[in-house]
């Protein structure tokens, strides 16, 4: 399977001086036809997928990880010295999240679990902006900023209380309460990895959107579905490392190209 790309050879360069649209229309029209013929997919997403609805990536140049570190944040020890700290910025980043709203690219994804018989989206955003864009064929493989888990009884409720008011919120029975998030360093739920990789393994198209595909084990996903051969599309700005092995690469943002594909797909 020849390796379509929007970037990159020299032949490219020099269809993106004549107009790249051209390419960019012909790579477009190709993931339509196998959107349109797939009987199972999966999309995998990560935080680019929000940056149009004004929620901040981790990584590039306005990314999170640029002005704070993971490991004061992000994972169990930090919680253990500071959880003060860690809430501050979980309690921020809800204020931030809250008034946001699902984008194309989350309707374009919601749509799709309408049209193509098994779908499954599968995304590291804790934002539950998909949810609300009406994926319900959905993996939040990394958890929910809405979520909240009490330490002492392990029990998880609903908490969208913005802002959280004295923080560290506790739990009725007096222990802290920590968000139901997966730190760095923590395992993802068995049943959501092994659902994960179960659908990557039997995909016809995989799509990986908006990921630097460098968390593991989300940036396995797309390459169990190569090797099980799967279409495998990303929709991406820049290049990351698992552009090289896609079998299509979009550059742009996701709520621009995701509705070119569906209107493709409704053409085709
Ligand atoms: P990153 O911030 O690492 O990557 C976001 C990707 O989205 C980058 O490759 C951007 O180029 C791309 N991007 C930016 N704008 C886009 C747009 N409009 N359309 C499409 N793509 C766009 O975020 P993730 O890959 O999701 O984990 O990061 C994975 C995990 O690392 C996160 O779940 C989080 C983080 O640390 C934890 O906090 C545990």
């Amino acid at each position: 399977m020849p390796m379509l790309s929007a970037y990159g050879t020299i032949r490219h360069r020099i269809v993106r001086r004549k107009g790249l649209s051209v390419i960019m229309d012909t790579i477009i029209a190709t993931v339509a036809a196998r959107v349109k013929t797939a009987t199972s997919m999966v999309a995998l997403t990560g935080a680019g997928v929000s940056a149009e609805s004004g929620i901040p990536t981790f990584r590039g140049p306005e990314g999170l990880w640029q002005q704070y570190r993971p490991e004061d944040l992000a994972t169990p020890q930090a919680f253990a010295r500071d959880p003060r700290l860690v809430w501050e910025w979980y309690d921020w980043r809800r204020q931030k999240i809250a008034p946001a709203s699902p984008n194309p690219a989350h309707e374009v994804l919601a749509h799709f679990e309408k049209i193509v018989p098994d779908f499954l989206l599968i995304t590291q955003n804790i934002d539950g902006l998909h949810r609300l864009a009406g994926s319900r064929s959905l993996i939040e493989m990394h958890g929910s900023i809405w979520h909240v888990r009490c330490l002492a009884e392990g029990s998880v409720r609903e908490n969208r209380a913005v802002p959280l008011g004295a923080l560290p919120p506790r739990c009725p029975c007096g222990s802290l309460l920590r968000p139901d998030v997966v730190w760095f360093g923590e395992s993802l739920s068995p049943d959501d990895q092994r659902r994960a990789f179960a659908a990557a393994e039997s995909a016809d198209v995989f799509l990986t959107i908006g990921t630097s595909a460098l968390v593991q084990p989300a940036a396995s996903l797309p390459i169990v579905a190569k090797d099980r051969g799967a279409f495998v599309v990303e929709i991406n700005p820049v290049p990351t490392p698992i552009s090289a092995l896609v079998d299509a690469h979009l550059q742009g943002a996701a709520g621009v190209i995701l509705p070119q594909i569906l209107a493709a797909v409704a053409q085709h």
